[in-house]
């Protein structure tokens, strides 16, 4: 079968970004990065995707004048590339409710906490300061609103004593880079799918370490 295309989207160090590079590496893998798009000139994602030989694009929303205008442009060039799915990888730009309509079900992000809890910035000092004990972090399709939509899948660690932001953030860190081509897997698979408000999987997906989907 034909791999899916998939755009990465970043906005700076990328190592998800190179997770979803070298898990699309292996052969049986069912998606390609075939383009990476960053909205910053600067973002060191972007030295990854050409270190890997995969097309890069800069649209830098300085360069704009308004969201609907980036958004555009972003989407633009997603469809002259021809692809399947968009994966955001630490974009740090609010997408406009037409660019989530254009990709519904097509767009995933990952977020460094076991959502609906801990949306937005600065997590992981707002999750130690909220003493939790359990961390984690969540793969899912994007909706209008910011860090919410459709959970594919997610990934919980213990916080353990004498935590802090830095360490939680790094041991998070080594989970998001297992969970994000897991998650890929399935969507680029269909395999795991939107489907009205949720999300839906074929019943051989099964809970693993990695992507705690609901039991079939
Ligand atoms: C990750 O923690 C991701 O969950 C969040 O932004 C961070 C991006 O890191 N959305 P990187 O650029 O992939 O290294």
């Amino acid at each position: 079968m034909a791999k899916a295309k998939v755009a990465v989207l970043i906005s700076g160090r990328g190592s998800n970004l190179q997770s979803l590079i070298e898990a699309a590496a292996k052969e049986d893998y069912p998606a390609e990065i075939t383009l990476v798009v960053s909205n910053r000139p600067k973002a060191a994602g972007l030295k990854r995707a050409a270190a890997a030989g995969i097309r890069q694009e800069v649209i830098d929303h300085k360069d704009f004048t308004s969201r609907e205008d980036f958004d555009t442009a972003v989407t633009q060039c997603l469809k002259m590339a021809e692809v399947d799915y968009v994966c955001l990888a630490g974009f740090m730009r609010i997408l406009t409710p037409e660019f989530v309509t254009e990709w519904r079900g097509r767009l995933i992000n990952i977020h460094p906490s076991l959502l609906p809890a801990f949306r937005g910035l600065h997590v992981h000092e707002r999750m130690i300061d909220a003493g939790v004990k359990v961390a984690g972090c969540t793969v899912h399709f994007v909706s209008s609103e910011m860090d919410a939509g459709p959970i594919i899948g997610q990934s919980a660690i213990p916080v353990v004593p004498g935590e802090t932001a830095e360490t939680l953030a790094g041991r998070i860190l080594e989970r998001e880079h297992e969970l994000y081509p897991a998650c890929l897997r399935l969507v680029a698979e269909n395999r795991a799918r939107l489907s009205g408000g949720t999300v839906s999987y074929d019943a051989d997906v099964e809970t693993t370490g990695v992507v705690h989907a609901p039991a079939p």
